[in-house]
């Protein structure tokens, strides 16, 4: 089947088959790495995207689905200079990652949990870990990653 995928705010088209894994589109289709697969059972949340804004586990979607709508990856919001998102400042400056395997997954998981808060709303630090109950860290690095997001949430708050 033919789909338009937009992906960091490019347009992809291509033939695939009706049974490809979202996740593997964005892989191998369009080349982004750094959303990984890290298990077959849709629980540990490495290839979590945003799907139209939302957080999304992208090994839970096929291919055909996302015609013509929209998905941001890690690429998407860390590669460009003008573009690094404050999630992924706070990230880096909080040594939110060991191995980095679930990174990408975290972050976007936390992009979206962060964009769904209401504004002025500092989310605690039980609330965090229960918005990223579907992301697992092999590490067990979560203290870090949390203090990430707390910290990403204030630099938000100072850009309001
Ligand atoms: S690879 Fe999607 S949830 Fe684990
Ligand atoms: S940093 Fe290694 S799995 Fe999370």
């Amino acid at each position: 089947m033919n789909v338009t995928v937009i992906i960091n705010q490019k347009q992809i088209v291509a033939d695939v088959d009706e049974n490809m894994l979202l996740v593997d589109f964005i892989r191998e289709v369009a080349g982004l790495k750094a959303t990984n697969i890290g298990c077959d059972t849709s629980t540990c949340g490495a290839c979590t995207v945003l799907l139209n804004g939302q957080s999304v586990k992208s090994c839970t979607i096929l291919a055909v689905q996302v015609d013509k709508k929209d998905i941001v990856t890690l690429e998407g919001v860390s590669e460009s200079e003008g573009l690094i998102h404050p999630v992924v400042k706070a990230f880096s400056q909080c040594h939110g990652l060991q191995c980095g395997f679930c990174t990408s997954g975290m972050v976007m998981a936390a992009i979206s949990l962060l964009s769904s808060t209401p504004n002025g709303k500092i989310l605690s630090e039980e609330e965090i870990r229960q918005g990223l109950e579907g992301n697992l860290c092999r590490c067990t690095g979560y203290n870090n990653i949390v203090n990430a997001i707390s910290v990403a949430q204030t630099m938000l708050s100072l850009e309001l």
